[in-house]
C-alpha cells in the first residue's frame, strides 16, 4: 500500500477489503435467506454502489436525500445479472408532507416511527401500497438495552423517541402495515441480537405469523391477535458481521430458525459492517509544536472536521505503525490545524522520530467519516480516493472553496 504520491488529506477506499466484507455478507444472505441492505448513513461513497449492488439486496436511507441517492446510484453495472431486484428502504422519525409522494415512487419499504406519522401520511402511502409499489412498516422500541458503552447510540435508553413502545402499540396491526423494524445495537456481536429478538418475540409475538399451527403459542396468538400478521421483520443495524471475531455461523443459524418458525422475510441493515476497515485517512504533518507534556503534531486533517466520531463517540482511531502512548520511544499528541483546543485525535507512540512532511495513515476511516465531515474553520474537505485491487489509486472526488461557500 503506497500512499506517497496522493494529495493529502484524503480518504482512500480499499476496494479489496470492501469486496471481502461484501463476500461475508453475501454468504450470510445465501446461507440464511436474510436480505441485507447498506445503511447509507454510515457509508455513501456512491461510486462503489454498483459493486455493493452486486452482493447486497439494496440500501436503506435515513430520509429523502439518501433514498434518492440509492435510487439513482445503487444499480448493477452492465456485466451484472440484471434480473436481480435492488431494494430501496427508508426510515425517518418524521417525514415532511412534500417528501412522501417521492418516497412512495422510489422506495420499496417505508418505515414509520409512530402511529401519528403512519396515519398522517396514510392517504399518500395507501395508494402506493394498493398498487403493490410499497410495503409499509412500523419501527418498534423493544425497550431492551444490550449495551452501556455508547449511550448516545442506544435507542432503548430512557425517554427515547425512537420506535413505538409496547404500551403504545395497538392490539391489532394497523391496516396496511406489513412489517416491523427495530434497531437497538451498536458494533455488537450476534448474542445481543438473539436476546433482543427473543424479547421482541415475547412482547410483539402476536403480530408474527406462525408456520406451525400445532405450536401452543401460535394458537394463543391466533386467539388474541387479529388476522393481520407481519410479512417481514427488519433487525436494523449495529451488527458487526465482518469483524474478525463475529459469530457469523451463529447468525446464519439464528436467521434460518426465524424463517423456519415464521413465514417472514428477514432484513438486516448494517452500515459499519459493509465498509469496516475498508478505508484510510491519509494525512501529512504540517508542524510540530513543543509543549510541556509532549510534542503536538499539527496535521492537515482534523478530528472535528474529518472524523467527528472520534470526538462524538469518543474513540481513538487506529493509526498504522504506532502503539499506545508510552509503549514506544517517541510520543506525540496528534492534533489539527483548526482553532478548537479540543481538536485532538489522540496520543500515540512510534519507534522513530517524526518530522514535518511525514505522512500518517488512520485506519478504519470509511465509515461515519465522509458522511459526517464538515468545513468548520473553512477547513478543506479531504479528497476521496479509491484504491483498486491492483493497488492503483484513483481520485474520485475533489473539494474546494466552492464546497465550503455553497453550504453557507
Ligand atoms: C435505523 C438504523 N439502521 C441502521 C443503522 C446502521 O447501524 P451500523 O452502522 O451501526 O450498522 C443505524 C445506525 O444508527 C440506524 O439508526
Amino acid at each position: 500500500m503506497n500512499f506517497d504520491n496522493i494529495k493529502t488529506p484524503a480518504y482512500v477506499i480499499d476496494e479489496k477489503k470492501l469486496k471481502e466484507n461484501l463476500e461475508i455478507l453475501d454468504r450470510v444472505q445465501r446461507e440464511s435467506g436474510a436480505r441485507i441492505l447498506l445503511a447509507q448513513k454510515a457509508y455513501s461513497v456512491y461510486q462503489t454502489y454498483p459493486l455493493i449492488a452486486r452482493y447486497l439486496t439494496g440500501a436503506t436511507a435515513s430520509g429523502l436525500f439518501e433514498a434518492r441517492l440509492a435510487h439513482e446510484e445503487m444499480k448493477l453495472s452492465e456485466q451484472d445479472d440484471h434480473e436481480k431486484k435492488i431494494e430501496n428502504h427508508v426510515y425517518e422519525p418524521a417525514f415532511e408532507d412534500d417528501e412522501m409522494e417521492e418516497l412512495c415512487n422510489i422506495c420499496d419499504h417505508i418505515v414509520f416511527n409512530s402511529l401519528n406519522q403512519l396515519e398522517h401520511h396514510r392517504k399518500t402511502w395507501e395508494s402506493a401500497v394498493r398498487d403493490g409499489r410499497v410495503s409499509v412498516g412500523l419501527r418498534i422500541n423493544p425497550e431492551f438495552s444490550t449495551q452501556e458503552e455508547h449511550e448516545i447510540y442506544d435507542p432503548c435508553s430512557e425517554g427515547s423517541r425512537l420506535g413505538i413502545k409496547l404500551a403504545d402499540m395497538p392490539d391489532e396491526l394497523p391496516e396496511g402495515v406489513e412489517g416491523i423494524h427495530f434497531h437497538t445495537l451498536c458494533e455488537q456481536d450476534f448474542e445481543p441480537l438473539k436476546q433482543t429478538f427473543h424479547h421482541v418475540e415475547e412482547n410483539f409475538g402476536k403480530f408474527f405469523p406462525t408456520k406451525d399451527h400445532t405450536d401452543e403459542s401460535a394458537n394463543d396468538n391466533n386467539e388474541h391477535g387479529s388476522g393481520r400478521k407481519i410479512k417481514w421483520i427488519n433487525l436494523g443495524g449495529g451488527h458487526h458481521i465482518t469483524r474478525e471475531d463475529y459469530n457469523v455461523d451463529g447468525l446464519i443459524t439464528f436467521i434460518k430458525d426465524i424463517k423456519k418458525k415464521y413465514d417472514i422475510e428477514v432484513y438486516l441493515e448494517p452500515g459499519e459492517a459493509i465498509a469496516l476497515d475498508a478505508g484510510y485517512l491519509v494525512t501529512t504533518i504540517m508542524d510540530i509544536v513543543k509543549t510541556e507534556r509532549m510534542p503536538v503534531l499539527i496535521l492537515d486533517t482534523s478530528a472535528a472536521c474529518h472524523m467527528p466520531d472520534v470526538l462524538e463517540m469518543p474513540y481513538r482511531p487506529p493509526l498504522r505503525d504506532s502503539e499506545q502512548p508510552g509503549e514506544l520511544e517517541f510520543n506525540y499528541r496528534l492534533s489539527s490545524r483548526t482553532c478548537l483546543a479540543g481538536d485532538i485525535i489522540g496520543d500515540y507512540s512510534f519507534d522513530h522520530e517524526l518530522h514535518i512532511g511525514d505522512r500518517l495513515v488512520f485506519e478504519d476511516m470509511a465509515i461515519y467519516s465522509m458522511v459526517k465531515n464538515n468545513t468548520f474553520n473553512g477547513m478543506p474537505l479531504p479528497d476521496i480516493d479509491i484504491m483498486h485491487e491492483n493497488g492503483k489509486i484513483d481520485v474520485i472526488r475533489k473539494f474546494g472553496y466552492d464546497d465550503f461557500k455553497n453550504r453557507l
